[in-house]
């Protein structure tokens, strides 16, 4: 087994590794950049059929749901559709307004999670369009559905995702230009601007993992904190959520994402020098509020770690600890926020003297319910 890691002492650290390769393969055969367009002859989708779709409700689990909040931004603002994000357990056992005109995204790294194979099948009884974007080959995700994403990133050991996090965020922003430019809703111009910001991808998630080190600083100085708050808003609110999954699950430190506007409806009242507060505020237009929510936080005196944009002075002076990431087309960022969030995670983990790769009471794919 400790072949298989080459040179990286976890399987999840060679998976954060890997996110460079994982994605370029993502793009590979499906992005024609002379062309400016996205092909992905596996969903089997028609454009009469794209126009036609009334809603699109994506279903998953744990980090893969995470995902799916980010991709609800990209196929609302690119495409127009109506998107419901819905943790699988409870989408199956409500009673949703679905027809044959609406669609159930399922987004499973294994394809075999219980709750979200049921999900799909609550979709197919009610004559929905069945969909999957899956990293299993062959996997039930991947055979129930009418049409399907594959991952494309291989295999993922470590427990706690991250290759098959980042994958799906590209895979969603493709499906987004595909059903845009089906529907009629984006230009030649913008369709081919956003494909065109697919060439940064690789080299944007290679620039964020060659800083590990200045990472592994930051995580040495926090290592003990006991309590951590992550704060993200728009496109990078769900970053918030999969920032805090990843120490929780590893680390064991108890963190909680929240949608930075709900700070002040409870959370703010947990700060004090204890908590640190983790804040995601790149270059997006969401900017400008992040600060001044981070500005509050320091106010009460939090410890203050901020992801933000190269060149941001403005984050780095009220911060205590900074995380720098390249600057990106605001679509992208997500995919540049994560990456020291999954760094981040796995240094705290390492240093508390933890095994990353098989976290306790957890299991890589939850098969029953
Ligand atoms: C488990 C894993 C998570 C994963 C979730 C959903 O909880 O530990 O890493 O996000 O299941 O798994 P799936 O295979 O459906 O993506």
């Amino acid at each position: 087994v400790s072949a298989e890691k080459g040179e990286y002492r976890h399987f999840m650290q060679k998976e954060i590794h890997e996110q460079v390769r994982a994605l370029t393969d993502t793009l590979a055969g499906r992005v024609d950049f002379e062309e400016g367009k996205i092909r992905i002859p596996q969903l089997n989708l028609t454009t009469e059929k794209a126009k036609q779709i009334n809603k699109i409700i994506i279903t998953a689990c744990g980090t893969a749901a995470h995902a799916g909040m980010v991709g609800k931004t990209y196929l609302e603002r690119i495409a127009r559709v109506p998107v419901e994000v819905e943790i699988a357990s409870e989408f199956r056992y409500r009673d949703p307004i679905v027809d044959e005109n609406t669609v159930v995204l399922a987004i499973s790294q294994s394809g075999e999670t219980a709750d979200t194979l049921a999900a799909m099948e609550l979709g197919r009884m009610r004559g929905a369009i069945l969909w999957s974007i899956v990293n299993a080959i062959g996997s039930q995700a991947m055979r129930l559905a009418d049409g399907y994403i594959s991952m494309q990133t291989g295999p993922e050991i470590g427990v706690a995702s991250t290759k098959a996090f980042t994958a799906p965020l590209v895979d969603l922003y493709m499906l987004a230009i595909v059903l845009g430019d089906m529907r009629g809703y984006l230009s030649d111009a913008e369709r081919r601007k956003l494909v065109n910001d697919l060439r940064l991808v690789p080299s944007l998630v290679g620039e964020c993992l060659n800083r590990e080190d200045a990472v592994f600083e930051v995580s040495k100085a926090l290592k003990d904190v006991q309590n951590s708050m992550y704060l993200g808003r728009g496109i990078n609110m769900p970053i918030a959520y999969e920032g805090a999954l990843k120490l929780k699950e590893i680390s064991y430190i108890h963190a909680e994402g929240y949608p930075a506007g709900e700070m002040k409806h409870g959370p703010i009242a947990l700060v004090d020098k204890e908590m640190l507060v983790l804040a995601i505020a790149p270059k997006d237009p969401w900017y400008d509020k992040m600060i001044s929510q981070i500005e509050q936080a320091k106010a009460r005196g939090g410890k203050v770690a901020v992801i933000a944009t190269d060149g941001d002075t403005r984050a780095a002076e009220i911060a205590d600890y900074v995380f720098w990431v390249p600057d990106a087309p605001w679509y992208l960022t997500p995919i540049v926020t994560v990456i020291p969030l999954q760094i981040f995670a796995y240094h705290i983990a390492t240093l508390r003297g933890l095994d990353v790769d098989q976290p306790r009471n957890l299991a890589k794919s939850v098969t029953v319910e």
